[in-house]
C-alpha cells in the first residue's frame, strides 16, 4: 500500500475512531499494538504514525509504553492523549498528574501559528479526558495551544516532525477535530489521499484473486451487509468458481432469504431449508443462553450438511471486518467482547479461510457493496445478531410467534426507513413478549401480546443509547402494529440505555 498510516493502539475507548477518522481523510491506516518494535513499522514503510490515547496513567506500573526508537524513524507523529504524555515522558519533557481530572468539553486557545492547528480558529471546543497533563514540552517542542486547566494543550517539534494534542481530535465534540488530521495527513506527512471505493474494491478482489488461485470457495451468507459484500468481491474475483450457502433457519428478517437470492442469482447459490429442524430443537426451551447453543449447534449441523451436498471446497469466505480483526488483536482495550460466536461455523473445518473485508470499516463494507451494486435495502440493513428473531422472542420459540414477531419487525423497519431514519439509527426493531394482557377492539375485548419498540444509537454496540423517537412515528408504528399484526394488542417503546440494558433482550 504506497500511502499507509500506523495507529499504535494503547487501549483507549476511541481508538478506533482515529482509524476511522484517517479513512474519512481517505488514507489507509493499520492499528498496530502499541508495543509494536520499531523495526516492524519501519518494514511497512508508513508515511506517518498515530499514537493513540489509553486508559493508563504514564504512572502506572503497567502502563503500555512504545519503542522510544520509532521517534528516530524520520517518518511524522502525531501522539493523542496518552500517547502525547508517552512522547514527552519518553523525549525528557515533563509529565505530572493534573490537579483535577479534566473531562468533557472546554475551550481552546491558540498559541502562534502552526501546521497542525493551521486554519482552526483562535478559540474552538475541544474534548478533554486525562488525569495526567504535560507540565513541560520536550527540548525544541513548541507549545501550540492550551485551556484554562491545561497549559499544553498541543505541541510540536516542527524540525522532527513530532506533534501532538492533549485532547482527543478524533470525537464528534472536538468541532476542528478533523482538520487536525487532515492537516497533520496532508500537510504534515505530505500524503495525497487515495483510499477511495474503487481502491479498495481493486485491492479486496486482487486479494481473493491470489488466495482462491485456480481453486474453489465457498461463503456462507446470512443476509446480513458484511458477508454479502464480501461475497459480491468474490464473485467478482473468481466468478462462478463460487459457491454461496445460506442457512434458512426460519428466524431471518422479512425478505432477507428473497433478497439474498435475488442479489446472488447468477452464482451457484444454496438455500438449505432447515427450518423444522430448527424450530424442532427449540421446541419447549425457555432459557436464553440455551436458546443461543441449540441454534448455534444446529447451524454448524446444516453447514455441515450443506457441504457434504456440495462436495470439496478449498477456501471458505468471510465477512470478517476491521472492528473485529482490531478487537481480537488488541490486548490493552477495556472493552466486553459479548456473546458473538453464534452463527460460527465448524471448527474442524479443513478450509482455508480468505477475508477480503478485513480492513474495512462498517461505512467502507457499505461504499464497496453499493459500489458492486448490491441494493439498498441489503447494502444499509442494520446489524442483525447471528440467532436471529428468537433472542427477540422472550419464552420459547414457536413458528407462529416468529411469524408475529416478523411482521411487527417489518413494519417497524418499514416506518423507520421512511422517515428517514434508518441509516443513523444503529438499530431499530420489535421484540415479542409471552405474554397477555387485556385490550379491546371494535366492540369485542381481547387478550393478546404486547410488541416492544427498541431503537437504539451507538457506534459499535458496546455501548447505547435509546433513540428520542418523534412521538408520530412512535403513534404511527403502534398504530400500524396493533392494526395489521394479528394476535397484538399493546405496544410499548423501551427506554433504557445499555448498560444497563443490552440492546437485544436476549
Ligand atoms: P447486546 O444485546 O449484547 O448486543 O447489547 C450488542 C450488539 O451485538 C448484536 N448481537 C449479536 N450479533 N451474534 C451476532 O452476530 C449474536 O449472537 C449477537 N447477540 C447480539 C446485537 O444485535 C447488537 O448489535
Amino acid at each position: 500500500m504506497a500511502n499507509m498510516v500506523v495507529v499504535l493502539d494503547f487501549g483507549a475507548q476511541y481508538n478506533q475512531l482515529i482509524a476511522r477518522r484517517v479513512r474519512e481523510a481517505e488514507v489507509f491506516c493499520e492499528v498496530l499494538p502499541g508495543d509494536t518494535p520499531a523495526e516492524r513499522i519501519r518494514a511497512k514503510e508508513p508515511r506517518a504514525i498515530i499514537l493513540s490515547g489509553g486508559p493508563s496513567s504514564v504512572f502506572a506500573p503497567d502502563a503500555p509504553t512504545m519503542d522510544p526508537a520509532i521517534f528516530e524513524l524520520g517518518i511524522p507523529v502525531l501522539g493523542i492523549c496518552y500517547g502525547m504524555q508517552l512522547m514527552a515522558r519518553l523525549l525528557g519533557g515533563d509529565v505530572k498528574p493534573a490537579e483535577g481530572r479534566e473531562y468533557g468539553r472546554t475551550t481552546m486557545r491558540k498559541l502562534g501559528d502552526s501546521t497542525l492547528l493551521g486554519d482552526v480558529p483562535e478559540q474552538s471546543t475541544v474534548w478533554m479526558s486525562h488525569g495526567d497533563l504535560v507540565a513541560k514540552p520536550p527540548a525544541g517542542f513548541a507549545v501550540l495551544a492550551q485551556t484554562d486547566k491545561t497549559p499544553i494543550a498541543a505541541m510540536g517539534n516542527a524540525e522532527k516532525n513530532l506533534w501532538a494534542v492533549q485532547y482527543h481530535p478524533e470525537v464528534n465534540h472536538t468541532q476542528e477535530g478533523f482538520r487536525v488530521f487532515t492537516n497533520f495527513l496532508y500537510h504534515i506527512a505530505g500524503i495525497e489521499p487515495d483510499w477511495r471505493p474503487d481502491n479498495f474494491i481493486q485491492s479486496a478482489v486482487a486479494h481473493v484473486s491470489e488466495a482462491v488461485g485456480d481453486g474453489r470457495a465457498l461463503i456462507a451468507l446470512s443476509g446480513g451487509v458484511d458477508s454479502a459484500v464480501a461475497g459480491a468481491i468474490a464473485r467478482e474475483a473468481i466468478g462462478d468458481r463460487l459457491t454461496a450457502v445460506l442457512i434458512d433457519h426460519g428466524l431471518l428478517r422479512e425478505g432477507e432469504v428473497e433478497e439474498v437470492k435475488e442479489a446472488f442469482s447468477d452464482i451457484d447459490l444454496r438455500v438449505v431449508d432447515a427450518r423444522q429442524e430448527f424450530f424442532e430443537a427449540l421446541a419447549g426451551v425457555t432459557d436464553p443462553e440455551q436458546k443461543r447453543k441449540i441454534i448455534g449447534r444446529e447451524f454448524i449441523r446444516a453447514f455441515e450438511r450443506a457441504q457434504s451436498l456440495i462436495g470439496e471446497r478449498e477456501v471458505l469466505i468471510q465477512g470478517t471486518v476491521y472492528p473485529d480483526v482490531i478487537e481480537s488483536g488488541g490486548k490493552n482495550a477495556h472493552t466486553i467482547k459479548s456473546h458473538h460466536n453464534v452463527g460460527g461455523l465448524p471448527e474442524d473445518m479443513a478450509f482455508r479461510v480468505v477475508e477480503p473485508l478485513r480492513w474495512l470499516f462498517k461505512d467502507e463494507v457499505r461504499r464497496v457493496g453499493h459500489a458492486l451494486g448490491l441494493p439498498d435495502t441489503l447494502v444499509w440493513r442494520q446489524p442483525f445478531p447471528g440467532p436471529g428473531l428468537a433472542v427477540r422472542i422472550i419464552g420459547e420459540v414457536t413458528e407462529e410467534k416468529v411469524q408475529v414477531l416478523r411482521h411487527a419487525d417489518a413494519v417497524v423497519r418499514q416506518e423507520i426507513r421512511q422517515a428517514g431514519l434508518e441509516r443513523s439509527i444503529w438499530q431499530a426493531f420489535a421484540v415479542l413478549l409471552d405474554i397477555r394482557s387485556v385490550g379491546v377492539m371494535g366492540d369485542a375485548r381481547t387478550y393478546g401480546r404486547p410488541i416492544v419498540i427498541r431503537a437504539v444509537e451507538s457506534q459499535d454496540g458496546m455501548t447505547a443509547d435509546w433513540v428520542h423517537l418523534p412521538y408520530e412515528l412512535l403513534d404511527r408504528m403502534a398504530n400500524r402494529i396493533v392494526g395489521e399484526v394479528d394476535g397484538v394488542n399493546r405496544v410499548v417503546y423501551d427506554i433504557t440505555s445499555k448498560p444497563p440494558g443490552t440492546i437485544e433482550w436476549e
